[in-house]
C-alpha cells in the first residue's frame, strides 16, 4: 500500500547556480526540516560550481551545462529546458545563476521563474549592488526576490528583507549581512509563492 508522501505531489524546483549556492544550501534545507513543501527535482550549474559538492552529498540530481558546449544562447538554453522538463520541473529558483536566461526559456515557465538579489531592487541592479549602496551613502540596504522578467532584476517583486549599513562597513560585512537576510528571504518567498504560507 502507498503512503501519502506518495500520491500527493509536491512542487518541483530547479535550482540554477554558478557558485558557492548558499542559497540552494538554505532551500534544501527548509526542505528537508519540513520548513518548505516542495522537492529539488533539478540543480543546474553552468560551471563546475561549489554548490555542487553539497548537491552530490545530498544525493539531488544535478547538470553541469557550460555555455561554451552551445554555439547559441539558444541552443544553451534549450538544452537546459530539456533538462529541466526531464525533471518534470515546475519552478525556475536562480540561486547565484550568473547569466540571464533568454526571453524564449522564460516564456516556457511564465511566472514561474524568480531571482534573489542583493539590494532594494530597483536600487542597484546588476554587478555588485553592495559596492553600489556603499558608494552612494546608503544606511539601509538588504535583498529582494522577484519574479524573473527578460529585463534583468526588474521583475515584480515578492518581498524584500532589509539590513542597516553602518559607518565604516565593508562590501565583505555588507554582503554578509545581506546573505544571512537572503536565505531567509528565498524561502519565505517560496512558501508565499508555492502557496505554502497559510
Ligand atoms: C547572492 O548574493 C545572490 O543574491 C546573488 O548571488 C549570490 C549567490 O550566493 N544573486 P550563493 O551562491 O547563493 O551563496
Amino acid at each position: 500500500m502507498g503512503t501519502l508522501s506518495d500520491t500527493v505531489s509536491v512542487p518541483v524546483l530547479g535550482v540554477f547556480i554558478s557558485g558557492r549556492g548558499s542559497n540552494f544550501q538554505a532551500i534544501h534545507r527548509a526542505i528537508q526540516s519540513g520548513v518548505l513543501s516542495a522537492r529539488i527535482g533539478l540543480v543546474i550549474s553552468d560551471r563546475d560550481a561549489d554548490g555542487l559538492v553539497y548537491a552530490n552529498a545530498n544525493n539531488l540530481p544535478c547538470v553541469v551545462c557550460p555555455r561554451s558546449d552551445f554555439s547559441t544562447q539558444a541552443d544553451h538554453d534549450a538544452a537546459m529546458l530539456e533538462q529541466c522538463q526531464r525533471a518534470q520541473v515546475n519552478w525556475i529558483v536562480l540561486a547565484g545563476y550568473m547569466r540571464i536566461l533568454s526571453a524564449g526559456f522564460l516564456a516556457n515557465y511564465p511566472d514561474k521563474v524568480l531571482n534573489i538579489h542583493p539590494s532594494l531592487l530597483p536600487k542597484f541592479k546588476g554587478l555588485h549592488p553592495q559596492r553600489q549602496a556603499l558608494a552612494a551613502g546608503e544606511s539601509e540596504s538588504g535583498c529582494t526576490v522577484h519574479y524573473v522578467i527578460p529585463e534583468v532584476d526588474s521583475g515584480p517583486i515578492i518581498l524584500q528583507h532589509r539590513v542597516p549599513i553602518y559607518d565604516g562597513d565593508t562590501e565583505a560585512q555588507l554582503s554578509a549581512r545581506i546573505l544571512e537576510e537572503e536565505h531567509k528571504a528565498y524561502v519565505a518567498a517560496l512558501k508565499i509563492v508555492l502557496g505554502d504560507d497559510e
